[in-house]
C-alpha cells in the first residue's frame, strides 16, 4: 500500500502535531485549521510514551482519545506511532541496563531521547509491550490509517552501542555468521598486529582502541548494529500487522543517515517515508564541490540535488536489494516526507529563515522525485523544552507562520500522482558506505560526498535518477552509474558483466571493487572480481590534499582533479584519459572496456563529460541546466526549478527567484538547451 487512499489522484499534505504539548482546549481549533489549511493526516504520539503510561502498567488513554476524536472530526486522518524513542524516567531507573554507550564508553544518560540499547531484552519487552497496548487502543480506529514506529532510527548517531546489551550479543552474532573463530580471525585478517581471538567471548565492540580499530571489526559491527535495528523494528510491524490490519506501517528515515543498512530496516514496511530539512542538510552534507560561496548562496533553501537525492534514495528503498519490491514486479512505492521544513530548524550552527517561496518549492520538488504525501514539522512551534528555536507552521503565540502562507496557496492539482520516468540507475549501498568511510584516505572524500558529486552531475544533465542497489537486476536500465561501490563480491561483479554483456552500458567511480565482503583488498588488487569487466587493473592511487590537483587529459577535454585521482594498468581497455604531470603522469585515468568505462579522477566537470558521452550513446535525453536550474519528470509533467535567490531566464522560461513551474510531460527548453545524445 502506498497510499491510504487509492483514489487519491493528486499530492496530499499533512502535519506533525503534539497535542500532548498543548492545553485540551486547543485540539479542536488546531484540527479545524488544518482541515481549512487542506492538510489530511496528521502524525501523533511518537514521543507520548511518559503521557501514555505515566506509571508501570498504568495507561491514560483519555487524552488521545479527545485530541483524536478532534481530529476525526474535521476528517484528518491519524498516522499513530510506537512511542518507543522515549522511554519513560521510571522505566529507565528501574532498568538502566536499557541505556546505550557511546564510542568513548560513556553511559548516554536519560533526558533527552533515543536512550535505549536496541539489544536491550528488557528494552525489546517493553518496546512489544507498549506497542501491543497502543495497537490495541488504536489500531482499529476508524480514523487511524497507518503507523510510524518509533522516531528517526538513528538520530543523534544511535545507531550503535559500543557497552551494555550491544556488546554482550555481539559474540553470539560473529558465531552465527563465522562458525568458527578461525574464519573470523581470518575474515578479519586479525593476524595483523596479533589480534587474533581465541574465545568468543574476548570480542569487543570496536571502541577505544589504541589507534584505529580493525576496519573489519568496525564492518561487521556496523552489519551487526543494523541487524538489531532491523529485528527491533519487525517486533513491533508483527504487532501492528495483528492489530491494526489494514493500516500501513512506515518509519520516518533521515537526511543521509548511515547508521544502519536501510534496505534491510525497510524490509516489511509498506513504504518509505523521510524527514526533509533542506537548510540543515546544507550545513552538514555538502560535498567538497558545493564550497562555502555556495553554501552562502543556497543558505535559505539548500541545495537542490542534496534534497533531491534523499527524495530519490528513499523512493527507491521499498524496491529492495533485489530491486522487485513489494509487487515482485519492481514497481517503486510512492514515499511520503513525514516531517517537511516549512521555517527554520534549530540544530545546524547557522539556522536561516527559509526564502520567500522555499516552502512551496521544497513541496513541489518532493511531489515531483515520487511523494505522495507531505507532512510538515510541525503544526505549532513548542513553546518549551529542547525545540523552542524550531519554527512550525504556526508561531509560539499561534498565529500562522511564513510556510503557512505558502501551504494555504498550493495549488494540489498541479502535482498528480504517478511514476517518476528514471531510466538512469545509480547504485548506492550502506557496505559499501561503510568501509569506504573507515578508510577515507582523502578526509574531504566520504561515499556520500563521491556518490552525491555523480548525482550532482546526472542532475545538471537533466536525467532523472533511480538510486539501486547493486544487487538489484540492472538489465533494464539505459544506463548504470556506480560511483563508490567498493565492496564488490564475485556474484555481484558477475550479475553486472551479463548486464553490461546484454548491453548496459556502466560508468565506474574510483575505489570500485577495491575491497571483498569481508574488508580486506583482493589478493590480485582492484579491481578484484571485476577486472575482466573494465579490462584492467589498479596501478596508483593518489590522495590530494586541499589545493594540490591532478591534471587530466584527453577526450573530454582538461580538467583538475582534487582529493582522489587513481590510475590504471589496461589489460583490455583502452585509454580514453591520461593524466598530466604530478606523479601519475602519462598514466590512464578514464578507461573504457565494451560497456564499461571507469573515471579514476574526482573532478565534477570530467564525470560530467563521461555521462554525458555514455548517456548520449545510450539514447537518454540530455539537458545542459545552469547552477540552481533543474528539471524533474513525473507522471505527465515536468518540474522546472529555479533554486537561485534571483529570477532566471532559461529554456524559453522567466522562472521568479526560488520559485518551480508543472508544464507537460514533454516539455523540452525552447532555446536550444537540449543536448540530446552525442
Ligand atoms: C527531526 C525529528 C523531530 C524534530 C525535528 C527538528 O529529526 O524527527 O522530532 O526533532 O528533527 O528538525
Amino acid at each position: 500500500m502506498t497510499n491510504p487512499d487509492p483514489t487519491a489522484e493528486f499530492l496530499m499534505l499533512g502535519t506533525c502535531d503534539y497535542p500532548e504539548h498543548v492545553p485540551s482546549d486547543r485540539w479542536a481549533p488546531y484540527a479545524q485549521m488544518q482541515a481549512e489549511l487542506g492538510l489530511r493526516f496528521v502524525r501523533v504520539a511518537e514521543f507520548a510514551w511518559s503521557r501514555l503510561e505515566p506509571r508501570p502498567g498504568e495507561f491514560d488513554w483519555a487524552w488521545l482519545d479527545d485530541a483524536i476524536a478532534a481530529y476525526a472530526a474535521e476528517g484528518l486522518r491519524v498516522v499513530m506511532c510506537t512511542p518507543t524513542p522515549t522511554p519513560p524516567a521510571w522505566l529507565i531507573r528501574a532498568h538502566p541496563e536499557i541505556l546505550a554507550f557511546d564510542d568513548q564508553g560513556r553511559v548516554r544518560e536519560f533526558g533527552s531521547r533515543r536512550h535505549y540499547d536496541f539489544a536491550s531484552p528488557v528494552f525489546r519487552e517493553h518496546s512489544r509491550r507498549i506497542t501491543r497496548a497502543v495497537a490495541e487502543r488504536y489500531g482499529q480506529h476508524p480514523a487511524v490509517v497507518g503507523w510510524q514506529t518509533d522516531n528517526e532510527f538513528g538520530c543523534h548517531g544511535t545507531s550503535r552501542s559500543y557497552g551494555g546489551a550491544s556488546e554482550a550479543v555481539f559474540p553470539a552474532w560473529l558465531q552465527a555468521r563465522y562458525g568458527t573463530l578461525d574464519a573470523l580471525n581470518e575474515a578479519w585478517g586479525n593476524v595483523f598486529w596479533s589480534m587474533e581471538y581465541t574465545d568468543w567471548a574476548q570480542v569487543k565492540s570496536p571502541a577505544l582502541t589504541v589507534t584505529e580499530p580493525n576496519p573489519s571489526h568496525v564492518l561487521d559491527y556496523h552489519r551487526f548494529a543494523s541487524d538489531l535495528i532491523a529485528s527491533f523494528q519487525a517486533e513491533q510491524v508483527e504487532i501492528l500487522r495483528e492489530l491494526s490490519p489494514g493500516r500501513f506501517v512506515t518509519h520516518n528515515f533521515m537526511i543521509f543517515e548511515s547508521g544502519f543498512d536501510h534496505y534491510d530496516v525497510a524490509r516489511g514496511l509498506d513504504f518509505a517515508t523521510w524527514d526533509n530539512y533542506p537548510t540543515g542538510m546544507l550545513e552538514f552534507f555538502a560535498p567538497p564541490g558545493v564550497d562555502e560561496d555556495l553554501k552562502t548562496h543556497y543558505a535559505r533553501t539548500g541545495h537542490p540535488d542534496l534534497v533531491a537525492f534523499n527524495h530519490d534514495v528513499y523512493r527507491s528503498l521499498m524496491l529492495g536489494k533485489d530491486g522487485l519490491g513489494r509487487d515482485g514486479a519492481g514497481t517503486p512505492n510512492g514515499f511520503w516526507v513525514m516531517e517537511q521544513q516549512c521555517g527554520q530548524v534549530n540544530w545546524a550552527p547557522y539556522n536561516p529563515l527559509p526564502a520567500e517561496g522555499a516552502v512551496a518549492l521544497w513541496t513541489a520538488q518532493a511531489w515531483a522525485h515520487g511523494a505522495d504525501v507531505v507532512s510538515y514539522f510541525r503544526w505549532r512551534a513548542a513553546t518549551m523544552a529542547q525545540e523552542v528555536m524550531h519554527s512550525g507552521l504556526l508561531r509560539h503565540d499561534e498565529t500562522p507562520d511564513r510556510g503557512f502562507a505558502e501551504v494555504a496557496d498550493l495549488d494540489l492539482t498541479q502535482f498528480p500522482v504517478g511514476p517518476v520516468p528514471a531510466r538512469v540507475a545509480l547504485l548506492h549501498d550502506y557496505e559499501s558506505l561503510w568501509i569506504y568511510d573507515q578508510q577515507r584516505h582523502a578526509a574531504g572524500l566520504s561515499y556520500w560526498a563521491q556518490t552525491v558529486t555523480y548525482y550532482m552531475a546526472l542532475r545538471s544533465l537533466g536525467v532523472d535518477v533511480q538510486i539501486t542497489h547493486p544487487d538489484a537486476d540492472l538489465s533494464g536500465f539505459a544506463a548504470v552509474v556506480a560511483p563508490a561501490i567498493t565492496l564488490v563480491p564475485a556474484d555481484r561483479a558477475a550479475r553486472w558483466e551479463a548486464a553490461a554483456q546484454g548491453g548496459v552500458p556502466f560508468v565506474f567511480g574510483p575505489r570500485t571493487a577495491f575491497r571483498t565482503p569481508g574488508g580486506a583488498t583482493w589478493s590480485d588488487g582492484q579491481f578484484g572480481p571485476l577486472s575482466e569487466m573494465t579490462g584492467a587493473r589498479l596501478l596508483q592511487y593518489d590522495s590530494l590534499r586541499p589545493g594540490v590537483t591532478q591534471g587530466v587529459t584527453g577526450a573530454f577535454g582538461s580538467v583538475d582533479a582534487s582529493l582522489w585521482a587513481e590510475s590504471y594498468r589496461v589489460t583490455g581497455a583502452q585509454t580514453l584519459a591520461t593524466y598530466a604531470g604530478g606523479p601519475l603522469d602519462g598514466q590512464s585515468a578514464v578507461i573504457r572496456h565494451g560497456n564499461a568505462t571507469v573515471i579514476g579522477a574526482h573532478s565534477l566537470d570530467l564525470i560530467r563529460a563521461v555521462l554525458r558521452d555514455v548517456l548520449g550513446g545510450a539514447g537518454v535525453p540530455l539537458l545542459d541546466l545552469p547552477e540552481g536550474v533543474r528539471v524533474s519528470r513525473r507522471a505527465d509533467r515536468t518540474l522546472v526549478q529555479n533554486w537561485h535567490p534571483h529570477a532566471v531566464t532559461w529554456g524559453g522560461l522567466e522562472l521568479g527567484p526560488v520559485s518551480s513551474v508543472v508544464l507537460g510531460g514533454d516539455w523540452t527548453p525552447t532555446d536550444g538547451k537540449g543536448a540530446k545524445g552525442e
